[in-house]
């Protein structure tokens, strides 16, 4: 059975007493609408710790004004069915209230790493991603967290905060769950129409065509993206955010590829925003 809590101090004094009986915290943050990106990673927690605390919370501090908080899709009864399925042992959704108490002043930041890809285009995201997960982190005291591939630059960004504020836990980072047709699996994802759902899966494409280019010799990130771009540009109906070869480690974009790079992108299919990434 999944216990669900909302309480602050109930999820405090739960995983103190966990952790004062000798057990290990697996624990996947997540705004919900779950899929099986999500079911991946709650399925290793299952897996790898004694006991596991999934977090489902819209954060609105992550979501600037005119984005899509409002409309995020939420649906407690099939996550909390989803999350029984994976014997999840507590669910965790606390209120705006407490999470947020007004005046609410505190804020954690990167100030390397968030103002490049997606913090170009979402400016204040990482510091809401940052400051959840710094008070997330302190409320369970997990000895894991679980993070998705799928997005990069967060994981990257939390695993940067972990070390340099000296948070007491693993991060560990799972592969993207693909739909059959290669679209990275995603919350937002629903938004799409099914002439949008078709054009959807171009990211993937492209990504996928660069990553081949690589593999064919083409080092040159120039060219590589000469054709990529073109083609993504010829779909109707998608516009490119961005589109980048990256060190993996600091995110500056690479010219010539030598080593392990990263191939990301973002883009527009009509309202709805998508991102992916391809390590090459
Ligand atoms: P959310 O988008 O719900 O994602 C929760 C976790 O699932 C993240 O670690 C994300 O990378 C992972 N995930 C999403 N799609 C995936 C896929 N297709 N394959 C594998 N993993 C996938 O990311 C957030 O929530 C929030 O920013 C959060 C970290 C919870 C902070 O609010």
């Amino acid at each position: 059975m999944t216990c669900v809590i909302r309480l602050l101090e109930e999820i405090r004094r739960t995983a103190h007493y966990i952790k004062k009986k000798g057990k290990t915290i697996g624990f996947v943050p997540t705004m919900g609408y779950f899929h099986e990106g999500h079911l991946s990673l709650f399925r290793r927690a299952r897996k790898e710790a004694d006991v596991v605390i999934v977090s489902l919370y819209v954060n609105p501090a992550q979501f600037a004004p005119q984005e899509d908080f409002k409309k995020y899709p939420r649906n407690f009864k099939r996550d909390l069915e989803l999350a029984q399925g994976e014997k999840v042992d507590y669910l965790f959704c606390p209120t705006d209230k407490e999470m947020y108490p007004q005046p609410f002043s505190t804020f954690v930041s990167n100030e390397s790493l968030s103002s490049v890809l997606e913090g170009k285009s979402r400016p204040a995201h990482f510091r809401g991603v940052l400051t959840i997960l710094a008070k997330l982190f302190h409320l369970i005291e997990p000895d894991v967290a679980y993070f998705g591939q799928k997005d990069y630059q967060q994981a990257l960004i939390i695993q940067k905060m972990i070390k340099e504020l000296n948070f007491n836990l693993k991060i560990k980072v799972l592969p993207t769950v693909r739909e059959k047709d290669g679209l990275a699996m995603s919350s937002r994802n629903l938004y799409l129409t099914p002439s949008e759902r078709n054009r959807a899966r171009t990211l993937f494409s492209a990504l996928q065509q660069g990553r081949d280019m690589v593999s064919s010799g083409i080092r040159n990130s120039t060219e590589i993206f000469k054709k990529v771009k073109s083609c993504l540009r010829r779909t109707p109906g998608i516009k490119l955010d961005y589109l980048e070869m990256v060190d993996p480690e600091t995110l500056e974009k690479i010219k010539e590829v030598h080593k392990r790079a990263l191939l990301v992108g973002a883009i527009w299919v009509g309202k709805t925003r998508l991102i992916d990434n391809l390590w090459v």
